[in-house]
């Protein structure tokens, strides 16, 4: 006898321009079944408006994202060395460790490389007791709200990523746990891999990267701006991490992490507030209730960390690998 699935509610998670589609699942149907039975229909959301919420369907478990991660990803990145991984597999990760107090800024994960995810799923094993939501902005909205000279140099020069790592983690991970060696020769392979420029300093290292800041969408064609300027540049720090830095190093060089243009030049501090400002209106969130999962198309949402209280326990999925190289 064929099994009867109860068919999901459908709707936007409010009014703005490319909202969220929130899918509330019935509790009279297996949810992985219904998602199963809805899977084009989620494909076709997460193309237009670039992230889905299922809600109702309980998946707030390691094996439930793996689970999930098979019927939307085609391949699943486990190399993530900047996360702790979830499951023993690493297909399931945690997110970065950042300050419970403090916001963490809006990002296209991992486009500070030359290959990152095309995909993401955040899922919800436990909601923090308040904040700790996990905004999202619409990099095709971004995009049309930047002033137009600004984005035009942005696309001319592209972006610099600069990172100094020590050897050993200290403030930020070290080399030897990034790159996941104690050979400097295999960490130069792995960098020319990734298209990053190294220089090696005694034990520090420093590489660069020069990534585009806006990209085509390599399936729905649409213009997207992937930069992570803002979470990289020395003006977006909160004031105690500005503070300690200037007291720990000398010289801006040598600061973990930077930002400047392509060519080398200052990206003024007055440029990153601007950016700052288009994310903020474009800024949509929801409550994360336990169980939830938002599946997120990499290139279309960036997304951030609100602040928050109490235990917050978040699992992340990255696949569906894109390269610049490709784009
Ligand atoms: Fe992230």
């Amino acid at each position: 006898m064929a099994l009867t699935i109860t068919m999901p509610e459908v709707a936007k998670l409010n009014d703005q321009a490319h909202s969220p589609v929130v899918i509330q699942l019935h509790q009279d149907s297996a949810p992985y079944e219904q998602v199963v039975a809805l899977q084009d229909t989620i494909e076709q959301h997460l193309a237009d408006a670039g992230a889905v919420l299922l809600r109702g369907g309980n998946f707030g478990s390691p094996a439930q994202v793996e689970q999930l991660a098979a019927c939307f990803m085609t391949q699943v990145l486990t190399n993530n060395t900047e996360h702790r991984p979830a499951s023993t597999n690493g297909n399931v990760q945690r997110p970065v460790e950042y300050s419970e107090s403090e916001f963490l800024l809006w990002h296209n994960e991992n486009t500070f490389n030359q290959r990152f995810p095309g995909r993401a799923i955040f899922a919800c094993e436990q909601p923090a007791l308040s904040g700790g939501q996990t905004p999202i902005a619409d990099a095709r909205s971004v995009l049309s709200q930047l002033p137009a000279d600004l984005v035009q140099e942005f696309i001319d020069k592209q972006v610099m990523y600069v990172r100094n790592y020590q050897a050993d983690d200290f403030v930020g991970l070290g080399w030897k746990t990034i790159f996941q060696t104690e050979n400097k020769a295999e960490v130069e392979a792995k960098c020319r891999d990734q298209a990053l420029e190294f220089e090696w300093r005694g034990e520090q290292l420093t590489t660069r990267a020069i990534r585009p800041a806006v990209v085509i969408h390599p399936a729905t064609q649409a213009p997207c701006w992937v930069t992570q300027a803002q979470h990289w540049h020395f003006s977006c720090l909160n004031e105690d991490l500005k503070e300690n830095l200037a007291i720990m190093f000398d010289d801006e060089a040598d600061y973990p992490r930077n930002c400047y243009f392509g060519n080398g030049d200052r990206i003024s501090d007055q440029t990153m507030a601007q950016i700052l400002q288009v994310y903020q209106a474009n800024h949509q969130q929801f409550d994360w209730q336990q169980g939830d999962v938002m599946l997120v198309d990499n290139l279309l949402k960036a997304h951030a960390r609100n602040p928050y209280q109490g235990a917050r326990k978040i699992l992340v999925c990255f696949g569906d690998p894109i390269s610049f190289s490709q784009l």
